[in-house]
This record gives C-alpha cells, structure tokens and sequence, in this order.
C-alpha cells in the first residue's frame, strides 16, 4: 500500500546467505528509487547474517522476523512489491512446496494469492542448485509468476574473491 507520503512500500526478505551480511546495498538503492523499505528476515539470517542494528537505522522500522501476537498491530503496511534478497536453497523449496512455517514465508506464499510482484535473487551453491527439488521449485514459482535474476553460486573464483552480487538487479527485475 503506498505510504501517507506517496511512496510504495517494498518487503525485503532476507534468507540466510553469507551475502546477507551486504544487504544494506539493496535498500540504499532501492529507497534511491523512491521506494519505502521494511526488512523481513528468516529466523536463521535474523541469527547474525547481518547487522540489525545498521539495517533498523537504515529503514526507520524493525526488522521482522517472528510472527506477530494476535491482537497486534501490524507493524508494516500491506507490500507494493517483494523482493527476496538473498534466497536461499532451503527457503526457495520450502515457498515453492507451501510452506509457511516463518513469516518470511508466509509472507511469500500469501504475496502470490494477493498478486503482488516478486523477484528473487538466488544465491544457491551449485551443488545444492543440481538437486532434483530444487529444479521443480523454480518451474513451479516461474509458473506463479514470480521474477528471478539469474543464477549466483557465491563460489570463489579462479584468482579468489567472488563476483559481484549485483543486488540493483533485482530492482530491474521489478
Ligand atoms: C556462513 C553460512 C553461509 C551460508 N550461505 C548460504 C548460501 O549462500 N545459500 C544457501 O542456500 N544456504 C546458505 N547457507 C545455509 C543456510 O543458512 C541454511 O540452509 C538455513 O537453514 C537457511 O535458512 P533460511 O532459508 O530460513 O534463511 C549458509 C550457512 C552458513 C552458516
């Protein structure tokens, strides 16, 4: 829903990846972008994957991770847009399958009943991207419309160091 001050309001979901810990990149450029930001993390990435403190500063709100108690307000308004920054192997199945024991997933499940776009950027290692499920989970989030960037592996290059995340792509995706 857009904001009392005009702008659109976009859900950052945040999985457990080590590039998490860079994720504040995302949401510069996305509020350059005009959009209005609120994090949502998976209890693992909520665990150390990045800094809360910087990314709360950051947004000006919480960082959700936890459901809320009933009879709660709801701390964000309804999302413009999702993106999901980085997605990991194990959250990419568990949305393509229904699940929705977080609420980083059930926000994702509920955003497709809602048609609010979605864009994900994998960050899955090779070795997990080869397995059967995963393959069958990106047919069928294709299928719900969602948007993916292109695969990233996070795999050290020849020479080390790996290659650039690219987090603004996901706002092209958009
Ligand atoms: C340091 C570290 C880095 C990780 N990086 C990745 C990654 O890039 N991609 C991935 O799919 N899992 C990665 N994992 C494994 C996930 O954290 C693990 O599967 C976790 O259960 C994912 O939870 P979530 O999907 O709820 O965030 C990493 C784990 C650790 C400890």
């Amino acid at each position: 829903m857009t904001e009392p001050d005009g702008k659109p309001f976009l859900y950052v979901v945040v999985c457990a990846a080590g590039i998490a810990a860079d994720v504040g990149q995302l949401i510069a450029a996305a509020q350059e972008l005009g959009w209005e930001v609120g994090v949502i993390a998976t209890p693992v990435a909520a665990s150390g994957f990045f800094d809360i403190g910087a990314v709360e500063a950051q947004t000006g709100r919480p960082i959700r991770s936890a459901w809320r108690v009933p009879g709660d307000p709801r701390p964000f308004p309804p999302p413009d847009a999702v993106l999901v920054a980085p997605a990991t192997f194990n959250t990419i199945n568990k949305w393509a399958a229904g699940t929705a024991d977080t609420l980083a997933l059930g926000t994702l499940c509920e955003a497709y009943g809602l048609g609010v776009p979605t864009v994900v950027l994998p960050c899955v290692a090779d070795a997990l991207a080869a397995h059967p499920a995963y393959q069958e989970s990106l047919v069928r989030l294709r299928g719900m419309g969602v948007r993916f960037g292109d695969p990233y592996s996070g795999e050290v290059q020849e020479g080390g160091g790996r290659p650039e995340f690219g987090w603004e792509r996901a706002l092209d995706l958009l």
